[in-house]
C-alpha cells in the first residue's frame, strides 16, 4: 500500500513537471484567437476553426460564466453527448468528463479539437493519449453536427462547471 502511494506520488510529480515544461512553450508559439463578443468566429463551424487555428490558440471566451454553462448543458443533452457520457457528464457507456482525468489533456484548445474531430482524427494529428479512463473507445467526430463554435464553447463551459476532480487539474 505504501509502495503504491509512492508510485502515485511520483506519477503526479512527473505529470506536474510535464505541464510546467509544456506551458511556456505553448504560450510562446500560439497567439490567442479572439472569440470576443460579436466575433464572426462564434458562428463559424467548429471544424473550420480547428482547421485554421494554430495549436494552443483556442481559449474559451465563456469560461466561468454560469448562464453560458446552463445553455451548454442544454446543448450537451440536445447534441446527444449525454447518451454516451451521462446526463451529468459522470460517464456511463463512455468515460466521465468531470473527474480529474483528461485523456488527451484538459486545455480548452485540446478539448475543442477532441470534441470537433473525434479521437481518431485527433490522434492522426499527432495528439497522444496521456491517461486512461475506466472505458476506452472512439469518441465520434461531433464537429459534423455542432452548428457553431459558440455552441461548443458553451458545452465546454458546462463541463468545466460540473468538474469535480482535483482543482489543480481542472485545465491540464
Ligand atoms: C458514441 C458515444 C459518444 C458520443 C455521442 C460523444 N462522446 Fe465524447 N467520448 C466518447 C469516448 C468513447 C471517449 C473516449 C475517447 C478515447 O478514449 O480515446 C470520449 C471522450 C470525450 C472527452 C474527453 C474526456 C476525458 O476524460 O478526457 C470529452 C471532453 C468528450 N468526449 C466530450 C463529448 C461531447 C461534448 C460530446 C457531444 C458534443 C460527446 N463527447 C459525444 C464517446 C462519445
Amino acid at each position: 500500500m505504501k509502495r503504491f502511494a509512492g508510485v502515485i506520488a511520483v506519477t503526479l510529480m512527473l505529470t506536474g513537471l510535464a505541464c510546467w515544461i509544456a506551458a511556456p512553450s505553448q504560450a510562446a508559439t500560439a497567439a490567442k484567437i479572439s472569440f470576443a463578443r460579436g466575433s464572426p468566429l462564434l458562428k463559424e463551424k467548429p471544424l473550420k476553426i480547428v482547421a485554421m487555428a494554430p495549436k494552443g490558440s483556442l481559449h474559451n471566451p465563456y469560461d466561468g460564466n454560469a448562464k453560458m454553462a446552463k445553455e451548454g448543458h442544454a446543448l450537451f443533452m440536445s447534441y446527444g453527448c449525454s447518451g454516451c457520457h451521462g446526463g451529468g457528464g459522470g460517464g456511463g457507456m463512455c468515460p466521465p468528463l468531470i473527474n480529474g482525468v483528461w485523456i488527451y489533456g484538459g486545455s480548452d484548445d485540446t478539448l475543442f479539437r477532441l470534441i470537433s474531430l473525434g479521437s481518431q482524427k485527433l490522434t492522426q494529428k499527432g495528439y497522444q493519449r496521456e491517461a486512461l479512463e475506466n472505458v476506452v473507445g472512439p469518441m465520434p467526430e461531433m464537429g459534423v453536427v455542432i452548428k457553431q463554435s459558440s455552441d461548443l464553447w458553451k458545452i465546454i463551459t458546462w463541463i468545466r462547471s460540473a468538474y469535480d476532480g482535483p482543482p489543480n487539474h481542472k485545465y491540464h
